[in-house]
């Protein structure tokens, strides 16, 4: 196992660290007072307080604070197959817990690729419990569903996945509830939510009924749409996509996802994929489209086969810089807001 390295480097305001930990500035300061003390780093002829992960690894032990935060559920899926999902969970997971989010990334498909980039080493694979032991054992599911979980590092859990997770739906395909059909996942989830700020699901590109689980268990769905020439093509696709969606949303009472979009594999030099960002950005669903466009990048697309996210092993690159700004969007979106308003 490869775990992902917990950079020190990474150091905050009292603003950011108090957002992090879901906690009021007020109560930071009290803190400060009772002994929590932020690095004093160089800054021109001064010196500035920073604080960094291990002070909140250290807050949380010490101080155990109840979070305001909502934790929230990210569902990467699109039928679509290649289109930057496993790139996007893996990168985004890692970088929300380097900077201490909590974090569970859930693998939902039985490519492993998540698996995979966090250095799961297939040799394990008999070993490892994953949904399909979950959902097909006869023991205790929500005990179960505990063990499957896989420490990575301090702030990042993850839910493997192997080959038998493909056969997960053929299990679901024969309960006769809705509640057993459709919610198990979320189900599932529930009780282990408040553990985290962040769950990530990664889905393989398919409508089948374990990726159906993964819609009914997030908050937002985020589909990521290449602006290559086949873009218009991924569009009609998510178009029809989404109109089965509603049709299944209509028949069963639960609520819906917020459905996100997120350019990726941009070129800038390329005419086409400026046409094809042009269209997201001024068509039907510019609402929809999150405002970071990640472009095409060798250090992104080498994350993955390095089993390192992209801000670790190439922090100067453009794909860290993406990876940044992608991260902070989605820490700065109030999705609960928007959901409800939807
Ligand atoms: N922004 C990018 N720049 C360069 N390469 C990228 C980028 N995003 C994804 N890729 C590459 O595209 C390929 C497909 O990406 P990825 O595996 O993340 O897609 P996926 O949607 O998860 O695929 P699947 O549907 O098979 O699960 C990979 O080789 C990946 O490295
Ligand atoms: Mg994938």
């Amino acid at each position: 196992m490869n775990p992902i390295e917990l950079t020190q480097n990474y150091t905050m305001n009292r603003q950011e660290f108090s957002d992090i930990l879901g906690v009021s500035q007020s109560l930071v300061i009290k803190w400060e007072k009772e002994g929590l003390a932020p690095d004093r780093l160089p800054w021109g002829k001064s010196t500035r307080r920073r604080y960094n992960i291990s002070h909140i690894l250290e807050a949380r032990e010490r101080f155990r604070p109840l979070s305001k935060r909502t934790p929230l559920s990210i569902f990467f899926w699109l039928v679509k197959g290649g289109v930057g999902k496993t790139t996007l969970s893996f990168n985004l997971a890692g970088a929300l817990s380097r900077i201490g989010y909590r974090v569970l990334a859930i693998d939902l498909d039985g490519q492993s690729h998540l698996t995979t980039c966090f250095g799961i080493p297939n040799a394990d694979e008999e070993n490892l419990n994953t949904l399909w032991n979950v959902f097909y054992g006869e023991d205790d599911e929500a005990a179960s569903m505990k063990e499957t979980i896989i420490p990575l590092s301090p702030t990042l859990d993850l839910i493997p996945s192997s080959l038998d997770v493909t056969a997960v739906s053929l299990v679901i395909a024969s309960e006769t509830s809705v509640e057993r059909k459709f919610n198990r996942l979320s189900n599932l989830i529930k009780p282990i939510k408040h553990n985290y700020d962040f769950i990530i699901l990664d889905a393989p590109p398919s409508i089948d009924l374990l990726n159906v689980n993964g819609i009914f268990a997030s908050d937002v769905i985020i589909a990521p749409i290449l602006t290559d020439f086949l873009s218009h093509h991924s569009l009609s696709l998510l178009q029809e996509t989404i109109e089965t969606l509603q049709d299944y949303f209509k028949q069963i009472p639960i609520t819906a996802p917020l459905i996100k979009l997120v350019a990726n594999n941009f070129d800038i030099r390329n005419n086409i994929c400026q046409q094809s960002l042009g269209r997201l950005q001024d068509g039907n669903y510019k609402g929809q489209l999150l405002k970071t466009v990640i472009s095409r990048s060798t250090h992104l697309a080498e994350s993955a086969k390095n089993m390192s996210p992209v801000f670790t092993f190439a922090p100067k690159s453009n794909g860290a810089n993406d990876i940044h700004a992608f991260t902070q969007e989605i820490i700065n979106t109030n999705f609960e807001v928007l959901n409800n308003a939807q």
